[in-house]
């Protein structure tokens, strides 16, 4: 299990993210998704009596803003070679066929050889922004690619029992309101789903479980963003 260092939110989780399954963070801009997220990373590299996984983690990161920035700021929070920023390994992929190269060609290599222990992709909806769907066979195209990245990321997860954890965001359904982008084929391809939302109080966000094959659903935890850490 990796814990997040929330412990509201590692309770909620029974412990944490446990390793070999595929799960979602999905929730609006500024909801914490990859302040979260960056933790993990950090959190990884701890022992595992700490709550850790004693190993290096990768970030498949769809924007071109590197995260370097904010981990530096996060990795404060830790004592001196307890964590590094040289076991995160960083691969960018802006469109759909570079993310399902790197995920069955770089990170096969990756779990393989560098005790990779935490796979990040942050965030799955960004490489399909701004590609038309303009006809049925449009669609098809992308669901067929969004399939097969899913069915590598279950498989890899499974074949190397890694953590695995893929961000979405939202988007405006005109019937349901804002829902998690990519629709309901998508969400039954991930194993389980949490959704982070602000609160009233700015500092704190909320984490819900959706659904997940041993959680019960609809149960919430608060956690805080301070300026330099989730606690
Ligand atoms: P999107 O990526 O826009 O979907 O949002 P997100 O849900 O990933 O939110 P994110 O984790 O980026 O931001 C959550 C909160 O983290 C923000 O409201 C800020 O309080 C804080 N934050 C964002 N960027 C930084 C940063 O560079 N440094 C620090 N210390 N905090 C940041």
């Amino acid at each position: 299990m990796l814990t997040t260092g929330c412990d509201a939110v590692d309770d909620l989780l029974l412990g944490g993210f446990p390793p070999g399954i595929v799960s979602e963070l999905c929730g609006v801009a500024g909801s914490g998704k990859t302040q979260l997220a960056l933790q993990l990373l950090l959190r990884a590299q701890l022992p595992t009596d700490q709550g850790g996984l004693d190993g290096r983690s990768c970030y498949m990161y769809t924007d071109s803003l590197s995260p370097l920035k904010r981990l530096n700021e996060l990795a404060q929070n830790y004592k001196n070679d307890e964590v590094s920023l040289d076991k995160i390994f960083l691969e960018i992929a802006t469109d759909p066929m570079q993310l399902l190269n790197a995920l069955k060609t770089r990170l096969p290599t990756l779990l393989d050889r560098h005790k990779v222990r935490l796979v990040v992709i942050d965030a799955i909806t960004a490489v399909f922004r701004g590609i038309a769907v303009d006809s049925a066979a449009d669609a098809g195209d992308r669901s067929k690619i969004m399939f097969e990245m899913v069915n590598c990321m279950r498989i890899l997860a499974a074949q190397y029992d890694v953590v695995f954890v893929v961000i979405n965001q939202m988007t405006t359904n005109m019937t349901v309101g804002i829902v998690p982008a990519l629709g309901l084929a998508w969400s039954t391809c991930v194993n389980q789903r949490f959704q982070l939302a602000k609160v009233k109080n700015p500092s704190f966000r909320s984490f819900k479980t959706i659904f997940s094959p041993y959680l019960p659903s609809e149960k919430s935890a608060l956690f805080e963003i301070t300026a330099s850490k989730l606690q």
